[in-house]
């Protein structure tokens, strides 16, 4: 695999991040982990939209200018993903210099091809989502269905895109495609919207939305705002409507989109008639997921349920991010919604990093030490039993099954097989019983029964790296094993004859965490 480029949807900036936004950019970034075991062109961008009537909105009423707005939250945005360990390559915002100079060369190149023209209209305008929508898909009340608030009656003189003249080749591609949009499911969503499609309005008059790019000659214009959005996949890498830099050439097209299912829509239709008309490649996959709800219901300011991210790592007083991360990593097959509980985090990351996986490391090497100060003995690496190696071919099987899960952005789903190689070698662990080996003065099968142990280990450092990368470093540091091992590289031939350890470099890798401290906290809320 020569290069790796995805991207998450950019957040708005009218408010702090929540657990729905660090849900998309864990997925991310357990993604853009995984790939880079895979290829050392791996390259991960996020970030923040900034432009648009809500945030202009929003500003005025905290008597704030627009600017102070973005620069204040889309800082908590950076702030929250060092927290969680999202470790992108480029934080764009839309605001950027760069960023903004391009969209408007777009835009320009898009009028100058004929496939943006100016035309009135009047239509119903959803602040929320930022767009106009079709009146046959209000509620009987008139409201945006997913906002339930009344849309604004817009009279402008707009400029327009010719979506409709890519309808057919757009369904075309999605037809041709199985894997472009995932969960394949939702492909037929889409190609139902597209049925009645009509080219939609890309600018507002600046004297009604003031806060975003001024259209290049025509300053009584601004772009609208998903425009403006959606390129900054493109801006981000460096494209250019006449000189596109190495990095985007290298890089483009992306190999996948990770956004939300709410926004699909935008991404699979809009998106892709863009990138058509500028005859650009095509993304390869766009990878909807679900929604996160908290203790089963949807989040809202109203219902006062939204909860910070960063807050579940205060409440169980969590040194690393790591168990979140593997917690809503795992909270929903692929693209299905998931749900967020104290209780029910508390439950899985004890029973699965505490219990299985973390004490079945650290019993191991504890009784490598007890029985033989920490040696692994020539004798322990040949001659081992058949069980042992079926467990050892289990554990490089998993290496390849976990890549094909990412490969189809099944994140839950690889995690199961990591965990369940866990299981697989605790019960090696009980069926081998290496205490009762010791005992009975077997010591080469004793021996033989752990480094086989400690052997998985290492791999299991590797898989789970992406999902948990401090716990993974610190397995890798007590198995002296190299973490930074390509997935193609990993081999079954990792622990060496020597001392491997000694009694007190010997750690937990993860405690348990203790659902009181969050009650009590939630009390004190
Ligand atoms: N700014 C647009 C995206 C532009 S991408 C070119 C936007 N912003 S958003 O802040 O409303 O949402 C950002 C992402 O967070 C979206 O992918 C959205 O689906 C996701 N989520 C917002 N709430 C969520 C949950 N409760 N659960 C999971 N993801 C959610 O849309």
């Amino acid at each position: 695999m020569d290069k790796y480029y995805l991207t998450t949807a950019i957040d708005y900036v009218n408010g702090a991040p929540h657990i729905g936004h660090a849900y998309e950019k864990i997925l991310t970034d357990i993604i853009a982990r995984h790939y880079s075991q895979r290829t050392d062109n791996m390259f991960f961008l996020t970030g923040t939209d900034e432009h648009g009537i809500k945030i202009q909105k929003t500003a005025a009423a905290q008597g704030k200018t627009p600017k102070e707005l973005c620069d204040e939250n889309a800082q908590k945005f950076k702030d929250a993903w060092k927290v969680l360990g999202v470790d992108y390559n480029r934080f764009i915002r839309t605001t950027d210099e760069d960023h903004e100079r391009i969209v408007q060369k777009i835009f320009k190149k898009l009028v100058d091809k004929g496939d943006i023209y100016k035309h009135e209209y009047e239509g119903w305008y959803c602040q929320g989502c930022e767009c106009f929508l079709n009146p046959k898909d209000l509620t009987e009340d008139g409201l945006c269905p997913d906002h339930l608030k009344k849309p604004e009656v817009v009279k402008e003189e707009n400029y327009f895109f010719k979506l409709s003249s890519y309808k057919d080749a757009i369904i075309k591609h999605i037809k041709d495609n199985p894997e472009f949009i995932v969960p394949s499911f939702r492909a037929n969503e889409v190609i139902n919207q597209l049925e009645d499609i009509q080219d939609i309005s890309v600018s507002r008059n600046k004297a009604n939305v003031g806060w975003g790019i001024d259209v290049l000659d025509d300053p009584e214009q601004s772009i609208y705002v998903w425009i403006d959005a959606l390129s900054n996949y493109i801006t981000a890498i460096g494209y250019d409507t006449e000189n596109p830099s190495e990095q985007f050439k290298k890089l483009w097209p992306v190999d996948v989109h990770v956004i939300g299912k709410d926004i699909l829509k935008f991404h699979s239709i809009y998106w892709i008639a863009i990138l058509m008309a500028l005859e650009l490649p095509l993304p390869k996959h766009i990878f909807a997921h679900g929604w996160i709800t908290i203790d089963e219901t949807k989040m809202s300011k109203s219902l006062g349920n939204v909860v910070s991210p960063t807050s579940v790592l205060e409440n169980f007083e969590l040194q690393y991010p790591d168990a979140f991360r593997y917690y809503m990593a795992t909270s929903a097959p692929c693209g299905r919604d998931g749900n967020y509980s104290d209780q029910d985090f508390k439950e899985k990351v004890n029973a699965h990093l505490a219990n299985s996986m973390g004490n079945l490391l650290n019993r191991s090497l504890s009784m490598l030490v007890k029985y033989f100060d920490g040696e692994v003995k020539a004798e322990f690496l040949t001659g081992r039993s058949k069980e042992a190696e079926s467990l050892l071919r289990t554990a490089l099987g998993t290496v390849k099954i976990v890549e094909n899960h990412f490969t189809h952005f099944e994140i839950q789903e690889a995690a199961q097989e990591i965990i369940s190689l866990v299981d697989a070698t605790n019960k090696f662990v009980t069926d081998n019983a290496p205490w009762t080996l010791a005992k009975e003065e077997k010591m080469t099968e004793c021996g033989q029964v752990l480094a086989t142990v400690l052997e998985v280990m290492c791999v299991v450092a590797s898989l789970i790296y992406p999902y948990c990368p401090n716990i993974a470093a610190d397995m890798a540091k007590q198995l002296s094993y190299d973490l930074s091992t390509k997935l193609d590289d990993i081999t079954i031939e990792n622990i060496k004859a020597g001392k491997l350890i000694s009694k007190e470099d010997i750690f937990p890798v993860f405690l348990r965490v203790d659902s009181e401290l969050a009650d009590k906290s939630k009390a004190k809320a």
